[in-house]
This record gives C-alpha cells, structure tokens and sequence, in this order.
C-alpha cells in the first residue's frame, strides 16, 4: 500500500491502471469504512481510498476544526485489512490550490431536504469534492455508504445526470453488533453515558419501520411519534422522516399498499453531537 499526496503522484501512479476502484472518505476510519474498502476490492483491481477533510461540506458553525484527523492509525488499519493499493491522503493546498470557485451544484429538490435544509450548502460540498475526486482518479467504480443514504442518493444521480462512466455501489451501513449504534467518525465525540443512550436513535428508526411493516399507523403519525420519543429523552430531533429510497420524497397511500421501497431517515442532537442513522423498510 502506497500513501499518495499529490494529484501529480497519484496521477503517475495509477497511469495504465485498469479498473480502479474508488472509496473516498474523510479518515478516522472505523469497520463502517473499511467494510466500503472490501467492497471496493471485490469490484476493482485497484483500490484507491482517499482521506480528504472537505472544508467546503462544512458550515460555519460545523465541526471542521476538530474533525478528527488521525492519518497514521488510518493508513495501519488499511495496511492491516490488505485491500487498498493507494491513499490518496492531500493536503488543503493540493486538493485546493486555488479557491474552489466553480462548484457543482446538485439539485435542489435532492439537496435542500433532510440533511441539506439542516445543513446549506453541505450537499453542493460533497458533490463538488466527488466530482473533484472523479476526476482526479477517474475509477470505474465507486463505493459510498448507506450510512449517508441521502448523499449516496445524490452521488448516484450526479453521475447519472453527468453520464460518468462510473459504477456506483453502495455498501450496507454497519453498526455495533451489540447496541446497533451506526458506527461514525463522530461517534468519538460522545461521552460513554452518551454512547449509551445514542443507541435510542437506530431503535427510534427501527420502530419506525417495524410499524410501518406491520401496518399500524400512517408514516406521519409514525413521524411526530418518533420525534416525540428522541426529545422526550434528552435529544433535539431535527427529522424522521418516512421517504420513498428514489427521490426522497414522501410516500403516498398507494406507495404504502403497493410495499414502495422506503428508507426512515433520522437526524438528531445528542448533547453537541449530531448523529443520523437510517433503515430501510420494505
Ligand atoms: P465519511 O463520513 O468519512 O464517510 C466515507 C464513506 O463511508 C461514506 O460513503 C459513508 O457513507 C461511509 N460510511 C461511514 N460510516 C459508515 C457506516 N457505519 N456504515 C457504512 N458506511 C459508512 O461521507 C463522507 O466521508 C464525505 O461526505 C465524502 C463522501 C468523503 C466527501 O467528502
């Protein structure tokens, strides 16, 4: 495994490199990440993982200063795992020479809801990093998590409205086999009574789509009871939200006959912590 800096020395790299495989990150890894580098190996020849604090996903009043970076044990766990050839990991200055002034601005009917109404701006940092990140290692495939299941939404559709000869796949959100917590960079942040009741938010979801799957009340209903059930236990909910997995949008009553995939998405404030956990129904 190489650790690479550069756009150049990438670039030479993996010049008559065929079927690269991408999975781009923001380091801190933990086995939620390094279940998407499997992935990745089972689908290229050459595995490129990058480590990149995207400034430009963050707001103001975000974490991006304290953004855990932690490249050294990183690069040994994926040392470990044996999967990955190259680590992408550059520095501000090499992904941004200059400012990044031309950006991608991903449609606002995806991107303005859920995490995009919480965050403005997050959703056109992400894709213009991507696509940054696509066209610095042109894979043939990319690997994104269901953990970030809107952006992942987002990503497919960029590609697809870009026609980029990219396959995307998406990789099953992992969770700790024991409390069912989703397994996240910021779950560093939370004390240890904290890391205990975080749990509440992946039962809250899953509540969700158990009455959903049995029938027994209307996602609305399901919705407010949910948000409810986070605040009155010390949270501040920002969403749950019961969405058709194709375009994010509320399911209608025959959607809900006809067992339409669906995904209960949920984001919420545990202490300063904001996690999200999803799972998808039908
Ligand atoms: P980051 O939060 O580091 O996540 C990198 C990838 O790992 C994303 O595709 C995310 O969905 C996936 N991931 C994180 N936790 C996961 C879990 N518990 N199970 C499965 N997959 C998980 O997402 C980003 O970085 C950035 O927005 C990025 C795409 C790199 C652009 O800057």
């Amino acid at each position: 495994m190489k650790v690479v800096h550069t756009i150049e020395a990438l670039q030479e790299e993996l010049k008559g490199k065929k079927n690269i495989a991408l999975v781009p990150t923001m380091g801190n890894l933990h086995e939620g990440h390094l279940h998407l580098m499997q992935e990745a190996g089972k689908y290229g020849d050459t595995v490129v993982a990058s480590i990149f604090v995207n400034r430009l996903q963050f707001g103001p009043n975000e974490d991006f200063d304290q953004y855990p970076r932690t490249l050294e044990e990183d690069c040994k766990k994926l040392e470990e795992q044996g999967v990955v050839d190259y680590v992408f990991a550059p520095s501000e200055k090499d992904m941004y020479p200059q400012p990044q002034t031309f950006r991608v601005k991903p449609d606002p009917k995806l991107a303005d809801i859920l995490e995009g109404f919480y965050r403005p701006g997050f959703f056109e940092g992400v894709c213009t990093v991507v696509m940054k990140l696509f066209c610095i290692v042109r894979p043939d495939v990319a690997v994104f998590g269901k953990k970030d299941y809107q952006q992942l939404t987002i990503i497919k559709e960029m590609v697809r409205q870009f026609g980029m000869p990219i396959r995307i796949i998406p990789a099953e959100l992992q969770r700790n086999q024991e409390t069912g917590l989703a397994l996240s960079s910021r779950n560093r942040y939370l004390s240890a009574q904290e890391l205990q009741d975080a749990t509440l938010l992946y039962k809250t979801v899953k509540g969700v789509k158990d009455a959903l799957e049995a029938e027994t009340a209307d996602p609305e209903v399901l919705e407010e009871r949910a948000m409810k059930m986070l605040d009155g236990h010390g949270w501040i909910p920002d969403y749950v939200a019961v969405v058709r997995r194709s375009d994010l949008l509320a399911p209608t009553k025959d959607d809900l006959i006809n067992k339409t995939p669906l995904v209960v998405l949920a984001a919420a404030k545990i202490g300063t912590t904001r996690l999200i956990d999803n799972v998808e129904v039908f």
